[in-house]
């Protein structure tokens, strides 16, 4: 038995998909039934459920084989942090009680960096540091999946860009980062889930096909979206988080934004191992550009 956290997102749904056609028993995780209805359709046993409740992940690491870990994350709720630390300590503690053997965590680029005071270091990875320092902490053998930018964090703009023709984010245009789909990422992880061939504690970076300034991505997203002319403009940090702010987000997740983007700038999150056979993954921006439904246009 497999079980999956976060079985209706990017990752986990992949991750579903791939275990289920290998004939893997999978048990998905998620907080709603109906959502979880694809998964059950794939043969999943669903298990329905908060995982900032350790006592129901418990029961979702019961008897598992292994399990795959990340940490869902609400930007647009205030509390960030200590929403994060919440579920990692839960994920955690279910995780040591239930002694499942071997275990998948999604982590990030840049969670080796210790956040700092109001995670000013990386801004988002700071907690995905304190929930990597957690795990280390586990008796069981650990993959910490360290991915690049999700070319699927595009996505949350889309009504930003069809209203103003632009998209605006505070990263340098210059600066190419490893970009990936998260199908990749989830591929990675079913095949790590299902071999279960490593021991002890293993950093496994997912890199995508190549490192590409936001400008690049945009350039083939822009097209796929019915938006043939749709450009990258760098705004100053300041006006980044207030034009966050003014979307919704509360404070400290726009402050969080601004850091870690300062941090991409910095090359404070960066590939460790760099670019090589190991951490390049298939999928590249045009196909996943493709990829995207007709619903988006
Ligand atoms: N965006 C990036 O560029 C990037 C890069 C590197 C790493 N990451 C990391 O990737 C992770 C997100 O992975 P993802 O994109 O695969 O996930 P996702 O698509 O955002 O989906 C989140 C999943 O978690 C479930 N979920 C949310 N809150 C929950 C709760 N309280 N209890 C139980 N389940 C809950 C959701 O299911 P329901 O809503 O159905 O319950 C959903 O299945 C984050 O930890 C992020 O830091 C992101």
């Amino acid at each position: 038995m497999i079980t999956v956290l976060g079985a209706t997102g990017n990752t986990g749904g992949r991750i579903v998909e791939r275990l289920r056609a290998a004939g893997e028993p999978v048990r998905a995780v998620g907080r709603d039934a109906g959502r979880l209805a694809r998964a059950a359709g794939l043969g999943a046993q669903p298990h329905v459920g908060d995982a900032g409740d350790p006592a129901f992940l418990r029961r979702a690491f019961e008897n598992a084989d292994a399990a795959y870990v990340l940490m869902p994350m609400d930007v647009m709720t205030s509390g960030y942090a200590a929403q994060q630390a919440t579920v990692g300590e839960s994920i955690t503690e279910a995780l040591r009680s239930s002694g499942v053997p071997y275990v998948v965590a999604l982590s990030s680029l840049g969670a080796e960096v210790p956040g700092g005071p109001n995670l000013d270091a990386t801004g988002f990875m700071g907690t995905l540091h304190e929930q990597e320092q957690r795990l280390a902490t586990l008796d069981t053998n650990l993959v910490l999946l360290r991915p690049g930018l999700f070319l699927e964090s595009f996505l949350h703009g889309v009504d930003a860009m069809r209203a103003h023709g632009t998209h605006a984010d505070s990263i340098d245009p210059d600066v190419a980062l490893p970009m990936v789909a998260t199908r990749d990422v989830g591929d990675v992880a079913a095949d790590l889930l299902r071999r279960r061939s490593w021991s002890g504690t293993v950093v496994r970076e997912v890199l995508g096909a190549a490192d590409l300034t936001v400008g690049e991505a945009v350039a083939v997203l822009g097209p796929a979206l019915g938006m043939p002319g749709l450009s990258y403009v760098r705004i100053p940090d300041d006006e980044m988080e207030a034009l966050l702010r003014g979307a919704g987000m509360p404070d400290d997740a726009a402050r969080l934004h601004v850091a870690m983007n300062r941090a991409f700038n910095d090359g404070t999150v960066a590939s460790l191992a760099g670019r090589g056979p190991g951490n390049t993954t298939p999928t590249t921006v045009e196909e996943w550009a493709r990829t995207l439904s007709g619903a988006l246009r």
